[in-house]
């Protein structure tokens, strides 16, 4: 404890031990528990630090011992005492060899009782502890996950630090921009009519930073966007936000891998190898997703491919008339009763996943191949799906047909549904994947044009430049990359366009007249007039890191005062009305 601030205590509730016994001593917390047991009554004291255990005996100070009895949870304590061995050790815990015996009492507040108890398991329900969430963060492992963020953060600055990256602030009240998610805009009171908007990253912040030459940025920072929420996605977050100055992609795979590798060696100890890489295509091929997760292999098999098509001509028309026959292997599964093959199916067939059905090949102790289609393939048939498969005894076959990507994406579902149920998905095991050549386009049906798969600032990869100017929108690659963890999209990025004429074309690509792109990006183009230096840069979703890091699944966990799945805190009742007069002001008339 820091001998500056004795006035209060000398102690914390988590540093006493049985070399102190014989001390005295003077602790602050919050009563998080009482026991009577007649004779004898016992407190356990909790602040951020720890628990410690009080005792007040009736025979030696009855005084103390009745007014102890009388106090409630969450009181919140000033005790002093003489630290002593216990007689019945909790080894549990690190204070658990000794007790204070205590000798004066003084209650500094009192405390209702709170609507859910405050330990490490509650029976306090979501929304509860949500809109009690000062409370909610009294638990030592609500707690620990902020702790195990600001760790996070720490090390990201201390890596970056070192090398040589400088921490700038971007504005926070920016403009409007029809590209990307929803804005949330903040009217001007000063410009009537007029709206800012929160940024939904300091992207072409950072790249003006290059061009002011800055050589290396980064921000831990505040994004927003008005999007749908889910478990990993918030309307505000926070980007560990990074650009680099004269560089190309291969310098910043490896200068963010290093930092991967600082925080996995510094937070979770643990040593991480090199980050292996995989093409978006092969992706898309393999696993049917662009963030697949790799703490498991079961590859996708295509089973009508041109080179080898083993399921076609059969007169099964699910299979033949299929753009795409797909399945996976799941070793060692054979032995999935009816009844598990019926959930798998119902898995497949809900809405969601969208597939019509589930075809099913089990591999038998002797070899021999049973499906679920015997009547249309015969023995020789389905020893050669098992041969695709390289399925051996007692594997189990899974297949889906239909249209490929949307196949591709049932089946992704269905393989994280296996490695769930198999148990392979285990969340203190790490898996990094470098994701890259992401197309630089893609088609939106809805509103009939390409829009920027990353953002328009990307650049295509200088060999596919061509493609563009052929009109081949759709195959032309970015110099783009993700990183993935454990199957989560932790950080994107690219290597930027820094020349104004091709910015200028990028924009008229994504459907931009000159003059819209000019007034919605003429700051970015312009600036790109006055020495722009090739750059390149990142971010992560620090929130999504640090939630995989401490093995939950969502990221609300993570962050001190989150927002529910309709976007609200719950705990200030925001969003909310307001006035008229500060209407007035913003001059805005609500739709009636
Ligand atoms: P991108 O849009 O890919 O790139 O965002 C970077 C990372 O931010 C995280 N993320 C989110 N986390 C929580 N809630 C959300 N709503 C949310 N949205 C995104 C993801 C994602 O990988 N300016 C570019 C980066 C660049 O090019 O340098 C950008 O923002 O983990």
């Amino acid at each position: 404890m820091n001998k500056g601030i004795i006035m209060y205590r000398s102690n914390t509730c988590g540093e006493l031990r049985l070399s102190d016994a014989g001390k005295k001593v003077t602790l602050c917390g919050w009563l998080q528990k009482g026991r009577d047991l007649g004779g004898m009554t016992f407190i356990d004291l909790r602040d951020r630090y720890g628990i410690t255990q009080l005792a007040f005996n009736m025979e030696t100070n009855a005084e103390l011992c009745e007014k102890a009895r009388k106090l409630g949870r969450e009181f919140v304590l000033q005790i002093s005492g003489i630290v002593k061995e216990r007689e019945n050790k909790n080894l549990q815990i690190p204070t658990g060899e000794i007790e204070i015996v205590v000798e004066e009492l003084l209650v500094l507040n009192e405390a209702k009782t709170p609507p859910f108890t405050i330990e490490d398991q509650t029976d306090g329900g979501d929304d509860l502890r949500m809109k009690f969430r000062y409370l909610d963060l009294r638990r030592t492992p609500v707690r620990n996950n902020l702790m195990l963020r600001h760790k996070m953060a720490q090390q990201t600055r201390s890596y970056l630090d070192a090398q040589d990256f400088t921490e700038v602030e971007t504005p926070v009240l920016i403009k409007s921009t029809p590209e990307g998610a929803r804005d949330f805009v903040v009217p001007s009171r000063m410009n009537p009519g007029q709206f800012y908007a929160l940024p939904q990253s300091p992207q072409t912040f950072k790249q003006l930073l290059m061009v002011a030459g800055l050589d290396r940025y980064y921000q831990i920072v505040k994004c927003f966007r008005d999007e749908d929420l889910r478990a990993d996605r918030q309307p505000e977050f926070t980007q560990i936000d990074c650009e680099m100055s004269f560089v190309e992609q291969e310098d910043v795979l490896n200068m963010f891998e290093g930092l991967v590798k600082h925080l996995f060696k510094t937070v979770k100890g643990i040593d991480m190898q090199s980050v292996p890489r995989m093409t978006y295509a092969d992706a898309m091929k393999y696993y049917g997703s662009d963030k697949p997760d790799t703490r498991f292999e079961m590859k996708f098999i295509e089973l009508n491919a041109a080179s080898n098509n083993v399921v076609s001509g059969k007169n099964f028309k699910v299979f033949d008339e299929a753009e795409l026959v797909v399945g996976i292997c799941a070793k060692g599964c054979a032995s999935y009763t009816r009844k598990q093959l019926d959930e798998l199916t119902d898995f497949v067939k809900r809405p969601q996943i969208g597939a019509t059905g589930l075809v099913y090949a089990r591999v038998n102790e002797d070899g021999t191949v049973k499906s679920s289609v015997d009547k249309f393939y015969d023995e020789a048939a389905l020893n050669d799906w098992a041969k695709a498969f390289n399925a051996e005894p007692n594997d189990l076959i899974l297949i889906l047909a239909g249209a490929a990507d949307k196949t591709r994406k049932a089946l992704n579902e269905l393989r994280l549904e296996m490695g769930t149920r198999m148990g392979l998905r285990d969340k203190n095991n790490f898996s990094c994947l470098w994701v890259l050549d992401f197309p630089l386009l893609e088609f939106n049906e809805e509103e009939n044009r390409y829009f920027a798969m990353h953002h328009p600032f990307t650049s295509p990869k200088p060999e596919d430049i061509e493609l563009l100017a052929l009109g081949k929108l759709g195959s032309v690659r970015a110099n783009a990359y993700d990183l993935v963890i454990n199957g989560v999209e932790v950080g994107g990025g690219s290597v930027r366009i820094f020349n104004k004429e091709l910015q200028a074309k990028m924009f008229g690509i994504l459907g931009f007249t000159p003059e819209q792109a000019q007034s919605q990006f003429g700051f970015l183009m312009n600036a790109f007039e006055f020495g722009a230096p090739p750059h390149a840069g990142i971010a992560f979703g620090f929130d999504r890191l640090c939630s995989l890091f401490g093995g939950a699944e969502s990221i609300r966990d993570f962050i001190a005062f989150p927002k529910n799945n309709s976007g609200r805190d719950v705990m200030i009742d925001g969003p909310s009305e307001i006035d008229q007069k500060q209407l007035d002001e913003l001059h805005i008339a609500l739709k009636k």
